[in-house]
């Protein structure tokens, strides 16, 4: 069948699209190739201890500490863990070996990003596994539930205000370092290993107006302040103030007494999901009764949580 004109010239025209095309992305492939033969690291590649970090040098956590960060930290298998200069990748791969857990790992040196993506595989965990090479003070890593660390800390507390935005109840355990004046859940000491862990606790501050219409001398309000996790507060009655005893926030989960018009210990026991807290009230010898509640206005900045340079400054002594 003969070849009409217009498809002979674009016939003819092909090599000199396709070969300078060709040669181009080969070019580009032995470029990629180069870069990638600079960061990957020689296949006998081992890190040494000590060796310096973008912003901390590079120890590896104990294998019993990390045992203990995924306990204190109750990890569970639907968790998404994310190791804050990650190293070797060992705590991600603890805890994807231990609950089959999704964990990440952002870690600023690409060799021992390399090295992590290659234990992972060796481990038969890709797909669950993984190491990027990333700066933990621009990278988001918001999704996760859990967050681990090895860092310094003024690092710690440079992490502070970017952990308080992530949701309620994720669980944040750091290996040796504290985070200043924010007080931790549990601490634990492994050897000479200190652990420390947190939960973000919700925002519980403002007023509250109650709704209980189960019980007939339900408090009408509820007033609370919050620094970090620790929070004061009041819940008022008709013509009467009675102050919140034994307050508990933990992650979401607000508890407290509060003695009512009768004298009788109310126990409060709520989940607190933005504006709204939903619960129940019961007295010790009743059954619970649900209650809702609503903050009026606005909630308070959580207190505490932008480090001030004086605590900055104290936090860099420390290392002196
Ligand atoms: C003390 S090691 C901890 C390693 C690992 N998390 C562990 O506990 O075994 C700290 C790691 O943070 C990495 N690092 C330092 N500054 C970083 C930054 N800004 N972003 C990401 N990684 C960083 C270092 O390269 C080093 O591997």
């Amino acid at each position: 069948m003969p070849i009409p004109a217009r498809s002979r010239r674009a016939l003819f025209c092909l090599p000199f699209i396709a070969l300078p095309l060709m040669a181009q992305t080969q070019t580009q492939t032995q470029t990629q190739a180069q870069a990638q033969a600079q960061t990957q690291p020689a296949p006998g590649y081992e890190p040494r201890r000590g060796q310096p970090g973008k912003d901390v040098i590079w120890i590896a956590t104990p294998d019993a500490a990390v045992d203990r960060m995924l306990q204190m930290a109750e990890l569970r298998p639907a968790d998404r863990l994310v190791d804050l200069g990650s190293g070797d990748g060992k705590i991600p791969i603890a805890a994807g070996r231990a609950q089959g857990a999704r964990a990440t790992g952002l870690e600023f040196n690409p060799e021992l990003v390399e090295l992590s993506n290659r234990r992972a595989a060796q481990a038969g965990l890709a797909g669950r596994v993984d190491f990027r090479k990333a700066d933990i003070f621009t990278t988001d890593f918001s999704d996760a539930t859990v967050v681990t660390m090895y860092l310094l800390p003024e690092l710690n507390l440079r992490l502070r205000p970017i952990l308080f935005r992530m949701a309620p109840g994720t669980r944040v355990v750091s290996h040796s370092f504290n985070m200043g004046d924010w007080m931790p859940d549990e601490t634990a000491t492994v050897g000479t290993a200190s652990l420390y862990l947190w939960r973000i606790p919700a925002n519980a501050s403002g007023t509250w107006r109650v709704s209980a219409p189960g019980l007939a001398d339900a408090p009408r309000q509820f007033r609370f302040s919050q620094r970090f996790q620790a929070v004061e507060g009041a819940a008022t009655f008709d013509g009467l103030q009675a102050d919140a005893v034994r307050p508990l926030l933990s992650g979401d989960t607000l508890s407290f007494g509060v003695r009512d018009a009768g004298g009788a210990l109310l126990q409060v026991q709520a989940r607190v999901d933005g504006g709204r807290m939903r619960g129940t009230l019961a007295h010790s010898d009743g059954p619970g009764q649900a209650f809702e509640a609503v903050r009026v206005g606005e909630a308070t900045p959580i207190g505490g949580v932008d480090a001030g340079a004086q605590e900055i400054g104290r936090a860099l002594k420390v290392l002196d």
